[in-house]
């Protein structure tokens, strides 16, 4: 066996969908001791993330808080918490992750009702009311920014419509938390969760989420308490969640004043997701979000100022993240590998239907920076040239520049 040197990633600038390079101060804090799972240093540390992330949500949501995995860990543990085996879902779909919610509401043994519209467009709010009307779900799950068009579905309206037939409604926010306003009081969200690795600037491995005390009433309906650590008088559900590692019930157990026995708590995790919400929190949710918006503009500029079509509807996009169609006679995947060796910069394609005919550049947490954007769009612009496309020098730079001069 030959054993490997120390991991030593090469220098990347990683300008696609997320994952995106994380804030050096996220792996800093990443590296910092381990603590005992009981120790009082971290269950405060888990407390202060509890308020850190209600100030990312914009939310006095008591149940707010993380879950160890990926952001498909909080998706999966909020709706098999949330659905009973039966109960009808309501999913829009407008992207890939649209079709993921309804895939993982159907494990859970909902009956799911999708509706779709094309890639590239988000849908009206009367559009999903009608739906509503018609399906009378007890959930709804919506994806704000789904990743694979670059579109946001606007939410504002969408907690009043829930209320009003009441209906449950959950948003995965993965690819929008913190590049994009999400409110998650003011617009009525019962359930919401993301990811690290897209606004947040962390690596991916840790699921922030917050539930209203509805959603808590409607988990902790079903708790049941595992045996071993069960006490007299807990409860023992029938219908219990048939998931242990994602029952929210036994997790908020964990996180609460009970700090009942659960996982054990994933501490470099914790201390990432920490230190990624804190330095939102330190720059202000609002100024971080502009950021996002201007970076987000000028990448737009620049991606035009090369000639590049963009995809999709632009009212409509994240703010952190633009698909351009692929120039005909350009080797998309080629290109891509070209960005990356000579010039270190990963940007993406997609999924489906739009798999190598767009590229997704993102601008997101620590790269929604200008010196990102500029140097992205001066290697685009090479690289662009190389391939045969017709491009104007310095179009892109030149655009995006602008941009952040009127910015
Ligand atoms: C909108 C959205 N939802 C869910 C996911 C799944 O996230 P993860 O890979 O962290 O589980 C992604 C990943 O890109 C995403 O963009």
């Amino acid at each position: 066996m030959s054993i490997p040197g120390p991991i030593d990633p090469p220098a990347r600038l990683l300008m696609g969908p997320g994952p995106i390079s994380a804030y050096p101060s996220v792996l800093t804090a990443m590296s910092a001791p381990l603590v005992g799972q009981y120790d009082p240093f971290m269950t405060a540390t888990m407390t202060e993330t509890q308020e850190l992330y209600r100030g990312v949500w914009s939310t006095r949501n008591d149940a707010t808080l993380l879950v160890d995995g990926t952001s498909r860990a909080g998706i999966e543990a909020a709706m098999v918490s949330l659905i009973r085996p039966g109960d009808r879902v309501l999913v829009p779909v407008f992207g890939r992750f649209g079709h993921l919610l309804a895939e993982i509401a159907e494990r859970a043994m909902a009956e799911v009702h999708t509706i779709e519209t094309a890639w590239g467009q988000v849908f009206p709010a009367s559009v999903i009311e009608e739906a509503i009307v018609r399906v009378k779900p007890t959930l709804l799950a919506l994806v704000q920014g789904d990743t694979s068009t670059t579109m946001l579905q606007p939410l504002e309206d969408i907690g009043a419509i829930c209320a009003r037939h009441g209906v449950l409604f959950y948003s995965d926010a993965t690819a929008s938390l913190g590049g994009n306003a999400f409110e998650a009081d003011a617009w009525g969200l019962d359930a919401a969760t993301a990811g690290l690795q897209k606004c947040l600037g962390g690596p991916s491995g840790s699921a922030p989420i917050t539930l209203s005390e509805r959603a808590v009433e409607v988990i902790r309906s079903r708790a049941k308490i595992e045996a071993g650590i069960r006490e007299e008088g807990d409860p023992d559900s029938a219908d219990f969640v048939r998931s242990n590692y994602f029952d929210l019930g036994m997790i908020l157990d964990y996180w609460g004043p009970r700090r009942l026995n659960h996982h054990t708590e994933a501490t470099s995790m914790l201390y990432g997701a920490r230190e990624c919400a804190r330095v939102l929190m330190l720059e202000g949710r609002d100024a971080v979000i502009e950021r996002h918006r201007v970076a987000g503009a000028a990448m737009l500029a620049g991606v035009e100022g090369l000639g590049l079509v963009v995809f999709g509807d632009i009212a409509h996009k994240m703010s952190n993240v633009v698909a351009v169609e692929i120039p005909s006679g350009v080797p998309g995947d080629e290109a891509r590998t070209a960005m990356l060796d000579d010039f270190g910069i990963e940007i993406g394609t997609s999924f489906g239907p739009l798999h190598g005919k767009v590229w997704r550049i993102g601008t997101m947490g620590y790269n929604a920076r200008k010196d990102a954007v500029l140097t992205t769009l001066a290697a685009l612009e090479t690289v662009l040239r190389r391939f045969g496309a017709a491009v104007p020098v310095g179009g892109g730079v030149d655009a995006a520049a602008d941009v952040y001069r009127g910015a």
